[in-house]
């Protein structure tokens, strides 16, 4: 079985460049499908994600070529399948995203029906509502959804009950050729849907508002393959970010736009920690202790969920005690039991987190629940007495690249290494 051992204790800082975004580059690649030619994504994440969606669109017929480690030339002139098999989207719920861009190019998709996950049940009922008010049909049976628009795709207004990430992507898509104009009402509005909204515009889309909670999308005849290059990935520098709060040792992280982390910094700087915003880059250190202060997480400009975990773990050896709630995913506190395996003290109270601050954290082995919660965990170790030894770091390396060798760089000791199965793994 693999893990990441890491020994705690060891001054961590220097500076670290991250990756293209992993929640927009997936969805980019989707949106290649409806640009038929080779597009060229740039900056884009060497990670398992990236990998099974590559094997998604290769499936559906598209060509892929690495160019370098982080450049793909995505050829969808060959698209001519528009299923996409139950294997890659249980292994990756974001291979729901290629729904919006084949309903666009042919007119119908299967897709399986996305499992939950650790974190939740992840239902698409909103991204099947939404759809269906834009002419839509669906069938549902064998666990697949059979999507198609036997009347062509028709602009609308759709209101959105909760602003979905997903669905808001896959509606953007859905509506590229549609007749007419479709406006998302109470439309997300992260980072990487701006991402993915200049890309669709570079293409020849008519997009407006993204970024903002009504996103306007005017139908066009049709798009053309763009070079684009991948934002940076907002939730990786985020992580290190929250790293360089463990000590008193500046860490600098480059290749994202500190303002996509606003609300975050603002709340660390609250935190006591010491944030120094730069051009693209960011850099934290801590002087004196963290301050309790209470989070909710709620979607974009709100405290991102995916960084719920790693601030945890900052707030977990506070000088007092706070309140963390989960607004986003129904299930994603199981860092939290895992951390007080580690000697802290968090109290789980529906989708609340009473987190006493501990003056340490002791080091032991523990599981990663998920993928933040997994960087969290390597995050603990960092300051843990003694050697902290995290396993299931598949879901780590789903979302982050070269992990444990950016860490060494900063002078962590930490290693990748195999040790025996335990009776639970040989048994799961
Ligand atoms: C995206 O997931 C991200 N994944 C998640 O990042 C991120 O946590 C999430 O947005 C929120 O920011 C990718 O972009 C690949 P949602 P998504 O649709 O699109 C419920 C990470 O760690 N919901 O905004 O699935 C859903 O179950 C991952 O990088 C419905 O009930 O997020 C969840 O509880 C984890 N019905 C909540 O809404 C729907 O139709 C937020 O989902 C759609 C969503």
């Amino acid at each position: 079985m693999e893990v990441i051992e890491v020994e705690g204790g060891h001054p961590i800082e220097g500076e670290v460049t991250v990756e293209g975004a992993k929640n927009s580059a997936l969805k980019l690649m989707a949106a290649t499908i409806m640009a038929p030619g080779v597009t060229t994504l740039t900056n884009v994440p060497n990670i398992a994600d990236v990998h099974v969606m590559g094997k998604v669109l290769k499936k559906l017929g598209a060509t892929i070529d690495v160019c370098d480690q982080h450049t793909l030339c995505i050829d969808t002139s060959g698209v001519d399948r528009w299923e996409t098999p139950y294997e890659l989207v249980a292994q990756m719920r974001a291979s729901t995203a290629v729904l919006g861009p084949l309903l666009s190019r042919f007119g119908k998709a299967v897709v399986a029906m996305p499992g939950g996950c650790k974190i939740g049940a992840r239902k698409i009922d909103m991204h099947i509502l939404g759809l269906e008010a834009l002419g839509v049909k669906f069938k549902i049976d064998h666990g697949n959804i059979h999507a198609s628009a036997p009347n062509g795709i028709t602009g609308r207004v759709v209101t959105l009950d909760f602003a979905s990430v997903g669905a808001t992507e896959n509606l953007m898509m859905a509506s590229v050729f549609a007749k007419g104009v479709t406006t998302i009402d109470n439309a997300a509005r992260e980072p990487e849907i701006v991402d993915l909204a200049n890309m669709l515009c570079e293409m020849g889309a008519d997009i407006k508002g993204a970024g903002s909670p009504i996103i306007e999308v005017r139908g066009v005849k049709k798009l053309h393959p763009v070079t684009h290059r991948v934002v940076g990935d907002r939730i990786e520098a985020g992580t290190f970010l929250a790293i360089g709060g463990l000590m008193d040792r500046p860490i600098t992280v480059k290749g994202f736009e500190p303002q996509h982390l606003g609300l975050v910094l603002r709340k660390y700087e609250e935190m006591g920690l010491t944030v120094e915003r730069g051009n693209r880059c960011c850099t934290i250190y801590r002087k004196g202790p963290i301050h309790p202060i209470d989070i909710q997480t709620l979607p974009y400009p709100g405290f991102p969920t995916d960084m719920q975990a790693q601030t945890m773990c900052l707030l977990s050896m506070s000088d007092g005690t706070c309140i963390i709630t989960e607004n986003i995913f129904e299930n994603r506190f199981m860092f939290a039991s895992e951390l007080n395996r580690m000697g802290s003290d968090i109290k789980i109270e529906g989708h609340h987190a009473i987190v006493h601050g501990v003056k340490k954290l002791s080091g032991a082995q523990v599981k990663s629940p998920d993928l933040r919660g997994g960087a969290a965990l390597v995050m603990a170790g960092l300051v843990a007495e003694g050697l902290t030894t995290v396993s299931a770091i598949h879901h780590i390396d789903r979302g982050y690249e070269h992990f444990v060798e950016k860490l060494q760089s900063l002078g962590a000791h930490i290693v990748r290494t195999n040790i025996e199965d335990t009776e639970e793994e040989l048994a799961s």
